[in-house]
């Protein structure tokens, strides 16, 4: 068969390349477990750290776990000097993912058992990455404003000491309070895993080569960053600041639609009747906008969604990134730490992943079709 006839499926649409325990999506229902347990229930019932040692170890843990897992958790969020001096000698100018990915790549360069295999080792990096990634983050932000360091609590929860590091502020102060917390805990949830993602595939394709942890995680990184991956969820938040009024929102996806651009934070190249997350995340966003008296972006939010809905032949739906981005806004992040703070919940979804390509690896290498020059004599010189 000559390569004009191979049938291509490009960007590997509808193609299944492998198999896969961490998680399920079923389109047809708009439904999404972890481990079997939906997603919307974890979010109402389980705090984002149970979450991680379900993806990490198939089973909720029991309190007794729980407390043990919080524990070693806490005790690896510090970072330490060189890794301070690196982030702080960073350009300012540079996207706070790139740091991240620098950040990442030191601690590996640190670790002299960075190239074992074994799920155990792969699950303990994964838990120091999980807890210093928060660390990593807030520093970047708060020397972005011109404000030191905050040290990591030991004592306090995943979401909450996050809110800590970066608002300075204790709980129940505005920037920390009960409900910011649990919105927040919720997003990072949400955030965690969604099977072959481009991200996690990316992290697979390098695991699959016997690359180590570090080096998938800084693929992933790179891969999440885009806007149509991760980097989604900044660039609606630009979106809402530049529509900015209730009153223009609907014009302003019109004309969109009519330029043919796309509108971040829509359409998903699995779910084709709406993202199974988006129903929890509104709540929380829109709970959020009624507490901080925010709800200028609820209005924007309904009239662009309904918008979308009613103006494209597939009728267009919000994905996850359409309600968190205007909540990490409220919540008082600054927008370009919103792929970051992504990473902070994907970390985990991307190392169970890896450990699952480990236990049974194949080297990820597709085909291609050839569609150059056919073969020909190299001319003779000229010259
Ligand atoms: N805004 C406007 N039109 C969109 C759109 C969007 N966000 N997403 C898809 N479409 C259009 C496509 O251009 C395509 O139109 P066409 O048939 O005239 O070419 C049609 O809808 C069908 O697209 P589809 O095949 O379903 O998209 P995909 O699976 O290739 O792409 C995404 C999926 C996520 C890459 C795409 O929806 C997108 O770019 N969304 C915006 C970025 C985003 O929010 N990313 C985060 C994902 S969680």
């Amino acid at each position: 068969m000559s390569d004009k006839n191979t049938e291509i499926r490009k960007g590997l649409y509808g193609v299944v390349v492998d198999e896969t325990a961490v998680s399920k999506v079923v389109p047809e229902t708009n439904s999404l477990t972890y481990r079997g347990y939906p997603v919307q229930e974890l979010a109402r019932y389980c705090s984002f750290e149970e979450v991680a040692y379900l993806l990490w170890n198939g089973e909720l843990p029991s309190q007794e776990e729980l407390i043990r897992f919080s524990a070693r958790e806490k005790a690896l969020r510090h970072l330490d000097r060189h890794l301070i001096d690196l982030i702080t000698s960073m350009p300012k100018s540079c996207h706070p993912m790139d740091v991240l990915r620098t950040a990442i790549s030191f601690i590996g360069s640190q670790d002299p058992e960075a190239y074992t295999r074994d799920s155990e080792h792969i699950r303990r990096t994964a838990l120091e990455l999980m807890a210093k990634i928060p660390t990593i983050i807030a520093l970047d932000i708060r020397r972005r404003r011109g404000e030191g360091y905050i040290e990591p609590s030991r004592k306090k929860g995943f979401a909450e000491n996050f809110l800590w590091m970066v608002f300075g502020e204790e709980e129940g102060s505005p920037a920390n309070s009960r409900a910011d917390i649990e919105a927040f805990d919720k997003s990072l949830t949400l955030y965690a895993e969604h099977s072959f993602n481009a991200s996690t595939f990316a992290a697979r394709v390098i695991t699959s080569t016997m690359s180590d942890t570090y080096s998938a995680i800084v693929g992933a990184i790179g891969a999440l960053k885009g806007p149509l991956h991760g980097g989604a969820n900044e660039a609606v938040m630009h979106n809402f600041l530049e529509v900015d009024d209730p009153a223009k929102a609907e014009e302003w996806a019109k004309n969109k639609l009519a330029n043919k651009e796309l509108v971040m934070g829509f359409g998903h190249r699995v779910y084709k009747k709406g993202d199974s997350r988006v129903p929890t995340m509104e709540a929380a966003f829109k709970e959020l906008a009624e507490q901080h008296d925010q709800t200028k972006w609820v209005e924007m939010y309904d009239i662009m969604a309904k918008t979308m809905y009613e103006n494209t032949s597939i009728q267009i739906r919000p994905n996850l990134d359409f309600p968190a981005g205007p909540a990490y806004y409220i919540l008082g992040f600054d927008i370009e730490f919103f792929t970051p703070i992504f990473v902070m919940a994907r970390i985990t979804g991307w190392t169970a992943h890896i450990v699952e390509q480990n236990e049974n690896n194949s080297l990820i290498r597709p085909l291609s079709a050839y569609n150059g020059e056919e073969q020909r004599p190299v001319p003779p010189k000229s010259f």
